[in-house]
């Protein structure tokens, strides 16, 4: 009898197959036992008849429990109903590990917890979901290069100086030095690029953050290419081809588990039109004005009006869950429900508590700070296409950036936000070629150079125009299936207070 992948069944249709996977959820009857099943494939309902043979197979199998390990043999029917189209006639079941009080039940579960069985929870249909949009999102951006004449050069993770902000630096003791995990891997494609010309690094990497939101993560993946011959214009071009690809070839490939995740495709289907692009001037000019408030304002509006509807549907469901004759699904479903409304409810009255604060920091916008999470958010949210700003003032980015030639106040760099309000995604520039403005740089920031020697280096010797971007994995990723928070986009979330499992 062949194994076969539940997603392969619409090949097999009529044909007796052997499943093996895992016990999903399951319900029966006096006569029949509906087995959900799981094989990492897919899900399908595998039906199990009861006879004069089979009596104590059924018995076993309609009492096993959720994440039991089973293999099922069975004839393979077309059933429009189900879920994925097709339906099992089972006529043999091996229990290979029969399991009792699997901790992710169907009943509710907060977030804490759910963190807590990661390693679970994995298998829960959303985070199943998630981690397949991964895999694809991760495949497109290695295709995209690799078609593309880039050289994947892999870069060190122990590095001797900071590549970003100083203020984010894990230290690790290397042999009686302080090194620092890695925040970057562009200094190194910046060497390699010109060697290749073409180049990008795709990895791990570090940050101390020492907040907790929903952007960042202190370990987070991070593909950065870097060419050679290449100005502003030239790396924003190429981070718009880039972006259009990898997010539409997601949008092809995982319709099916989009929407399972209740996402609007129809934003993402925009991304074939330009994207939108404005000065880091013009951006604060917005932040200023009225349609920057009006926004604000109408922000408020809608989160009171939500904050009502939840209120009243967590009522709803505790009310009706203490019904007489409810049926248990029912009150769990009733109890999941409300555990949901009560979780957005915390987030929508977080939000309204923020707006007053977020109205003000953008009223009072000053040209020469760089823009904080709450501005890229309504920046982001008055765009329906991802949105390049560009030149921002020297003083708020790296000491790599190329200053610019006709306003010495700002440098050749861009954060590319991706629109309804997710913000940043990549951030990216033209570095400085002169060694002598950059030697400069570095010793404003105070930067200890002899880590940087090397560097410098790539400035004395046949020093070229050059640029590039890297972009974030799970913002990114956050933002294709539009989750609020980047924690559920990696496997196992490193942030600050969460290192288990
Ligand atoms: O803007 P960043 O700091 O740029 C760089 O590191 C440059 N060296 C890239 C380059 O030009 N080669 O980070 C780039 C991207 C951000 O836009 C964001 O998507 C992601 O990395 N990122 C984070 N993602 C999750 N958690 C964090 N703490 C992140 N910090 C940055
Ligand atoms: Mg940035």
């Amino acid at each position: 009898m062949p194994t076969a992948m539940i997603a392969e069944l619409a090949s097999h249709v009529g044909e007796t197959v052997t499943l093996r996977g895992w016990l999903y959820n399951s319900r029966s009857s006096g006569k029949l036992a509906f087995l959900i099943v799981r094989d990492g494939s897919g899900m399908c309902q595998c039906v199990l008849e009861k006879t004069d043979e089979n009596a104590e197979l059924f018995q076993q199998a309609r009492r096993l429990g959720q994440e039991s390990s089973i293999e099922l043999d069975g004839v393979v029917r077309p059933d429009e109903r189900a879920a994925g189209g097709f339906e099992i006639q089972v006529s043999g079941v091996r229990v290979v590990q029969a399991v009792e009080g699997y901790p992710i039940t169907p009943k509710p579960h907060g977030v804490e917890f759910l963190f807590q069985h990661r390693h679970l929870w994995l298998r829960s249909q959303r985070q199943w979901a998630i981690m397949r949009i991964r895999s694809t999102l991760v495949d497109a951006i290695r295709q995209f290069f690799n078609t593309r004449g880039f050289v994947l050069i892999d870069t060190p993770i122990f590095s001797p100086s900071a590549g970003e902000g100083a203020q984010t630096l894990f230290e690790a003791d290397y042999y009686g030095d302080t090194v620092y995990l890695a925040q970057t891997g562009q200094l190194y494609v910046e060497a390699a690029c010109m060697a290749h010309g073409k180049v990008y690094c795709f990895g791990p990497t570090f940050r101390a953050e020492k907040s907790k939101t929903r952007r960042h993560l202190t370990e987070f993946w991070m593909v950065e290419p870097e060419i050679a011959y290449a100005d502003l214009d030239n790396v924003i071009a190429l981070a718009e081809e880039f972006v259009r690809e990898i997010a539409l070839r997601v949008l092809r490939r995982h319709a099916a588990e989009l929407t399972l995740l209740g996402r609007d495709t129809s934003a993402l289907e925009r991304l074939s039109e330009p994207f939108h692009r404005m000065t880091y001037s013009e951006a604060a000019e917005l932040l200023r004005g009225d349609r920057v408030r009006e926004q604000f304002e109408r922000d408020l509006e809608e989160g009171r009006a939500r904050v009502k509807e939840l209120r009243a549907r967590i009522q709803e469901c505790e009310s009706e869950a203490k019904g007489t004759g409810v049926k248990k699904w029912k009150v769990e479903k009733l109890a999941r429900e409300a555990v949901e409304a009560r979780e957005a409810l915390a987030e929508v009255e977080e939000s309204l508590r923020n707006i007053p604060k977020h109205m003000e920091l953008a009223a009072n916008f000053e040209w020469g700070g760089d823009l904080g999470g709450s501005d890229e958010t309504i920046i982001a949210r008055l765009h329906d296409r991802p949105v390049f700003v560009t030149h921002y003032p020297r003083d708020c980015k790296a000491f790599y950036m190329k200053r610019n030639a006709s306003d010495p106040r700002v440098v050749n760099a861009f954060d590319l936000l991706a629109p309804q309000g997710y913000g940043e995604i990549i951030g990216g520039s033209q570095r400085e070629d002169d060694l002598d403005a950059l030697s400069e740089r570095i010793e404003q920031e105070r930067i200890p150079r002899a880590a940087l020697e090397w560097y410098l280096d790539l400035r004395r010797y046949g020093s070229v125009p050059h640029g590039g971007f890297g972009l974030g994995v799970e913002r990114t990723l956050a933002w294709l299936c539009g989750l609020r928070h980047v924690r559920e986009t990696i496997p196992f979330a490193r942030m600050m207070g969460r290192i288990y499992p």
